[in-house]
């Protein structure tokens, strides 16, 4: 018999309002000494006054934000290098640029390894410090995963770093965090997570375990993002995406994503295209293209989220999730397109040998992709 596994961070709160339970957290872990992860925008915006107020309340706090969108690696070995003392506790408040270097420094700060060396082999890595973490977009899930993403520029590419003890202690999500969020990055993230849950159900790796986490949080975002894009008072359209985000990360630690992800690396990796956006673009032709070989899943899908197709065939049901995903990123106003982000047709062949090293995600696939399936797929998006 086979087994399953996801793995799920101790203790989560989810709630409007539910920063003040950062304070049962300290308490609880005795903390004299913490260590706030953030970057300028997020901390300008006053969303982590709260959170610095309670670990103040516990000890010192000492607060790292000069932090870059979807870091290199030379920039998380940067905010690393600026670890004073061991904290007793890292808390990572914003998007996944900084929860991925919030979970970083937790199995770096102290260690004998380092991060270029985790970049070749990441198995040896070992928990440093415990994390708390509060995301204030709604999509990477990395509140929730065993992964964090850096790009690397000598590869003009982006390499993800797995273990299970990046996953966090703890998890706070709380929607205020997002009262304010752009709506154009709710809408890139959002589909970001989306993307998450229909690649990890129609995945190689796909479990009972992951597909309960992964159908739960594709049903909550294709039913809530485009409310939480268009009115930014929909408190309870935004605790939704911050859920259906959150069930993406846990179905990614007993799935994985495919080849929407693994083809987008190279397109934040080189031209610096946001992840969400990066994946948007893709996500609905690699949909088509995988049909065959998963429609049962992606039916599966149509009934868990739009049961009133439930007379239709198992084709029919798969055609309406990858219209529905095409539609929502049209609807949401997420670029379709690589054209103006300066991508040229010529570039081509950097894209298909770049998007064909990520194996790691690219095996995951539920069909597998020769080079030529590849350049058909960026030929659509050019
Ligand atoms: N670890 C994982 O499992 C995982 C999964 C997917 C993606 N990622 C990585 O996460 C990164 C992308 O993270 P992201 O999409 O969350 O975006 P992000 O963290 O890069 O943030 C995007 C921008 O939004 C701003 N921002 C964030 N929250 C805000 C708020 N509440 N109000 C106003 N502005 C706010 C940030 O300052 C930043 O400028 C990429 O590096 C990607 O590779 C990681
Ligand atoms: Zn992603």
């Amino acid at each position: 018999m086979s087994s399953y596994q996801i793995t799920i961070p101790s203790v989560s709160y989810a709630g409007e309002g539910s920063t003040e339970k950062l304070e049962e957290i300290l308490n609880r872990e005795n903390v004299k000494n913490a260590l706030v992860f953030t970057d300028k925008g997020i901390r300008g915006a006053g969303l982590t006054k709260a959170v610095e107020e309670i670990c103040s309340k516990a000890g010192s706090v000492t607060v790292i934000d000069d932090l870059t969108a979807e870091p290199a690696v030379s920039d998380v070995e940067r905010v690393i290098g600026e670890v004073g003392d061991k904290p007793d506790i890292i808390v990572g408040v914003g998007g996944g640029s900084v929860m991925d270097a919030a979970k970083l420094a937790s199995i770096i700060v102290g260690a004998s390894y380092t991060l270029r060396y985790l970049l070749s082999d990441s198995s040896i890595a070992s928990k440093q410090v415990k994390t708390v973490m509060m995301p204030t977009t709604c999509g990477t899930g990395s509140e929730a995963t065993c992964n964090a993403i850096v790009s690397i520029p000598e590869k003009e590419s982006k390499q993800g770093i797995v273990n299970n003890c990046m996953i966090p202690d703890y998890v706070i999500l709380d929607s205020s965090m997002i009262r304010r969020l752009p709506p154009a990055i709710i809408a890139s993230t959002g589909v970001d997570a989306l993307a998450h849950c229909v690649e990890c159900l129609t995945s190689n790796k796909a479990t009972p375990l992951s597909d309960t986490y992964a159908l739960a949080g594709a049903k909550k975002i294709f039913h809530n993002i485009r409310e939480a894009y268009k009115n930014a008072d929909n408190m309870q359209a935004k605790m939704e995406m911050m859920l259906g985000a959150f069930y993406g990360g846990v179905a990614i630690t007993g799935s994985g994503t495919t080849a929407v992800h693994a083809l987008s690396y190279p397109l934040g990796g080189k031209y610096h295209i946001a992840h969400g956006v990066s994946n948007a673009i893709l996500f609905a032709h690699v949909m088509k293209f995988n049909k065959d070989a998963c429609e049962d899943r992606l039916a599966d899908l149509c009934d868990a989220v739009y049961p009133e197709h439930s007379g239709k065939s198992i084709g029919e049901k798969a055609d309406i999730i990858i219209e529905e995903i095409a539609t929502v990123v049209r609807e949401t106003e997420i670029p379709t397109s690589l054209e103006k982000f300066g991508v040229k047709p010529t570039d081509i062949d950097f894209l298909v040998e770049a998007g064909s090293q990520q194996k790691r995600l690219l095996v995951n696939n539920c069909k597998e992709l020769s080079l030529e399936d590849i350049r058909f797929l960026y030929k659509k998006v050019l």
